[in-house]
């Protein structure tokens, strides 16, 4: 099978972690690596044996014969390099959230609408077998038609630790919500479909940082499912769980993407579903998805248009905070 020329732009956590060894493992050839920092550049092309590196991501969309892009920077740059990347006729994977802001998440969708490349938002949960699962019991009417959907994120990310650089700074990552909570504001539209209305309370309990760090929400989707989000990084321990009550029965899992899954129907009782997978693996299988997507010419698991919906939702929750009232979707034309 032909193997593709890929470059990632961004060596920080998530190229370490997972994208830069997964892109190895699907059989790839890493033919850059690039960061603004030079050292982390070259240390990522070192360890993961790339041609050269670069601090610039310009001249890794100037080479001859790149086939596609791993975009993992911070999300404010992600319209600049993505609007880019895909003007250089490059397929791209860029990490979530779609963009820091509405406006630019809006610039990545038209330029790609306007385009033949493959182009994947990482919302990695697609590809986590627990969610994978859920998925199937609403489509095979175990759970069906879901009528409440929930997820508790009672969590210490930034609650005893340090403020950590742009995560914190609104004009970077956009807030909690869009940074952080749009993984399950993306399952959620999954499992439920469009987004119809959100109703919002945001506050801020850290000094010295300009975003959210708690959050209750309230979305109303089409069919008229209710799905909410309670996230907090001020707990000092950590209370996770999600689910979704359907027609028919409920999923319901203690945990995130590590967690006791339980499953009941009309027709079966309570029952436990052992769905035991390290993590690593839906990054694995993210990228497997998008390099199969551009070799068999298939459609991406998560689009632009999927990044920009559930953008909008999370920017119509931070408007309902701010002005106390329900915000209708859509905010955009698409
Ligand atoms: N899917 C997931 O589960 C998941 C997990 C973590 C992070 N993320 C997302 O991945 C992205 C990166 O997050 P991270 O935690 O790896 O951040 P990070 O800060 O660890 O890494 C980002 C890297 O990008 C580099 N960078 C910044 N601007 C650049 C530019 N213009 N050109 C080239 N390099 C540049 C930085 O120097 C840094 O090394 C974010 O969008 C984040 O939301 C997703």
């Amino acid at each position: 099978m032909k193997s593709l020329n890929m470059a990632v732009i961004g060596c920080g956590n998530i190229a370490n972690y997972a994208h830069l060894p997964n892109l190895l493992k699907t059989g790839q050839k890493l033919v850059a690596t690039c960061d603004i920092v030079e050292e982390k550049a070259k240390q990522a092309a070192e360890k993961f044996k790339a041609d050269r590196f670069y601090t610039d991501y310009r001249k890794v969309l100037e080479l001859k014969d790149l086939d596609a892009v791993i975009i993992a920077t911070p999300p404010d740059t992600h319209k600049e390099i993505a609007v880019d990347a895909v003007r250089t006729n490059k397929h791209v994977f860029l990490e979530k959230p779609l963009a820091a802001n509405l406006e630019d998440a809006y610039e990545i969708y038209s330029q790609w609408k306007r385009s033949n490349v493959k182009f994947a938002v990482g919302f990695c949960l697609r590809h986590h077998g627990m969610f994978k699962y859920a998925k199937e019991l609403v489509e095979n009417n175990t759970v069906g038609e879901p009528v409440a959907l929930w997820r508790i994120a009672i969590g210490t990310a930034i609650g005893v630790l340090p403020p950590m650089g742009w995560l914190t700074d609104r004009e970077r990552s956009g807030g909690m919500v869009v940074e952080n909570s749009i993984h399950m504001i993306d399952a959620f539209r999954w499992f439920a479909g469009d987004i119809a209305s959100a109703l919002a309370q945001y506050k801020t309990e850290r000094i010295g940082i300009n975003i959210e760090d708690n959050a209750y929400i309230v979305f109303t989707h089409r069919n008229n499912a209710f799905s909410s989000i309670l996230q907090s990084w001020t707990a000092t321990h950590t209370h996770e769980s999600w689910g979704i009550v359907g027609k028919q029965g409920t999923v319901s899992v203690k945990g995130y993407v590590l967690g006791t899954m339980e499953v009941s129907s009309r027709s079966r009782g309570l029952e436990e579903v052992k769905i035991e997978e390290d993590p690593i693996v839906m990054y694995e299988k993210e990228m497997e998805d998008f390099v199969k997507s551009i070799l068999e010419d298939k459609p991406v698991f998560a689009t632009p248009l999927e990044g920009l919906k559930a953008m909008e939702a999370a920017v119509a929750a931070e408007k309902s905070s701010k002005e106390g009232k329900l915000i209708k979707l859509p905010l955009i034309d698409y």
